[in-house]
């Protein structure tokens, strides 16, 4: 018999128990959080969405690995065998282990960057843009037009501009550029998936154009999920085996392993050529760590080596892949308007259109941050004005083009009757709808001020 329900393909063995809690005291955590989720502990959440990184449960082959964990300083079996997976994976002759995804973008990006340097990518995830800008550089987003339809289907909404693409390297000269960077899936850009045409596409005419072309792969078995059920003539090629074609596009890549090589922390850096590659070792080994480690122990190697294989698991990618699917679709039903189709790692709810009578200037999204909490003591994280947005020389908000709040879902942690919860909270999230009221900002420093702002109803 052929079943519809798809379910876990894991039993648990080991339980963290959640603390409930009323809204009552989710009220007052809210306050004392001056209405900033960033801001609640862990313990005061119920369902934490708020991200998908460094979030997953591993598995227990990943746990015994712990326990096989080499902690030499140099040339330990966890770092051989770290190295053989990702070798495997990703047929990258360089291999740099860093403690995360960010430390490996500091690495190549603070030496390939610098003042004049111009960067390009589907979309920049904010610490690569972060670092990227932090060098001098400058970092230029072109994700295809179709990226800001949101309610309509697109199989590759994650895909760049190659057009565009071309225009840039001729407008600035190849020898500007520092790097065209394809981020798969495009986490910034609503987790959508990039097709191996267009990978293929921007790997030729960085080729012609003599430019570097990377990857930044953490969601890259998600992204070969799609390509395999989305893209003409993948149908019968494993994930894995897409993944592989994807990589011998790329001249590197960068990833944090706290996505999908299902650990709690980790990273590398991939390269092609030796001589950029010895380059980013000496860089790696001032800031990170001697290259058999980078910024990792020796166990966190080994669980990264397991978690790299474990990913490209069918069963676990379809559960993956059809659960986020299955919480977006019932959102969409029931009329909440979300980025469509579903993301692999999360689902991105369109606040603005959810609720049309709060001005961006009081921010929509973080309303529904708010309220999701207040509801259900659900976390998630306002991607919109309070991410992005800008103030001119009058001090007037520059609001962000899209008012998003995101919804990420950790790897293998909650069941469906957890998202059941979420989908009914949501129900009555759209029972509310007319009456919810927006937030202004109390306090906020100068940079990246959606961590640590305070707010109050406004
Ligand atoms: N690139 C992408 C596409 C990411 O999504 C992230 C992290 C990074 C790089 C940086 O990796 O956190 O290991 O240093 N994304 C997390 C998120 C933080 O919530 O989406 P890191």
């Amino acid at each position: 018999m052929q079943h519809k329900t798809i379910i876990e393909p894991f039993r648990i063995k080991s339980v963290e128990p959640i603390q409930l809690s009323t809204e009552k005291e989710r009220i007052e955590n809210l306050q004392e959080a001056h209405y900033n989720p960033f801001l609640l502990l862990s313990d005061e959440v119920i369902i934490d969405l708020l991200t998908d990184s460094g979030t997953s449960a591993m598995s227990s082959s990943q746990w015994a690995g712990i326990m096989e964990g080499d902690e030499a300083y140099a040339g330990s079996h966890s770092w051989l065998h770290l190295e053989r997976v990702i070798k495997d994976l990703t047929g990258f002759e360089f291999i740099l282990p860093t403690h995360q995804g960010r430390a490996a973008e500091r690495i190549i990006y603070g030496h390939l960057g610098g003042d004049g340097k111009t960067f390009i990518s589907n979309t920049h995830f904010d610490t690569t843009r972060a670092n990227i800008e932090f060098s001098g550089a400058e970092a230029l987003d072109i994700p295809v037009a179709e990226a800001n339809d949101m309610g309509s289907f697109h199989p590759f909404k994650g895909n760049m501009d190659v057009l565009k693409l071309e225009e840039i390297i001729a407008k600035k000269g190849a020898a500007n550029i520092g790097a065209v960077i394809l981020t798969v899936t495009n986490n910034s850009s609503g987790g959508q998936p990039v097709s191996m045409e267009n990978a293929e596409q921007v790997a030729e005419i960085c080729k012609r154009n003599g430019v570097l072309f990377l990857l930044d792969c953490c969601r890259i078995a998600e992204n070969s999920y799609f390509i395999n059920h989305r893209e003409a003539g993948y149908e019968n090629q494993s994930y894995r085996q897409i993944a592989q074609q994807m990589f011998n596009l790329a001249d590197g890549a960068v990833m944090s392993a706290k996505k999908d090589a299902l650990v709690n922390m980790g990273g590398f850096l991939v390269l092609k050529d030796k001589k950029l590659a010895d380059a980013c070792k000496s860089l790696l080994i001032i800031t990170e760590g001697f290259t058999t480690y980078g910024g990792l122990s020796g166990r966190d190697m080994e669980a990264m080596a397991i978690g790299l294989e474990e990913v490209f698991d069918p069963h676990y990618l379809e559960y993956r892949i059809k659960s986020t699917e299955y919480l977006g679709s019932r959102l969409r039903e029931m009329g909440v308007p979300i980025i469509w189709p579903t993301g692999g790692h999360a689902v991105y709810v369109d606040a603005k259109a959810l609720y049309p009578h709060i001005p961006p200037q009081e921010y929509p999204g973080q309303s529904l941050v708010c309220e999701l909490y207040r509801l259900g003591g659900i976390r998630s994280v306002e991607i919109g004005s309070v991410m992005f947005g800008k103030y001119d020389e009058k001090g007037q908000l520059i609001p962000a083009p899209m008012e998003l709040v995101r919804l990420a879902i950790p790897r293998r942690v909650y069941t469906q009757s957890h998202i059941e919860y979420v989908i009914e909270t949501f129900a009555q999230i759209m029972k509310e709808r007319e009456t919810v009221k927006g937030y202004k900002i109390t306090e906020e420093p100068e940079f990246l001020r959606h961590f640590t702002a305070h707010f109050e109803p406004a």
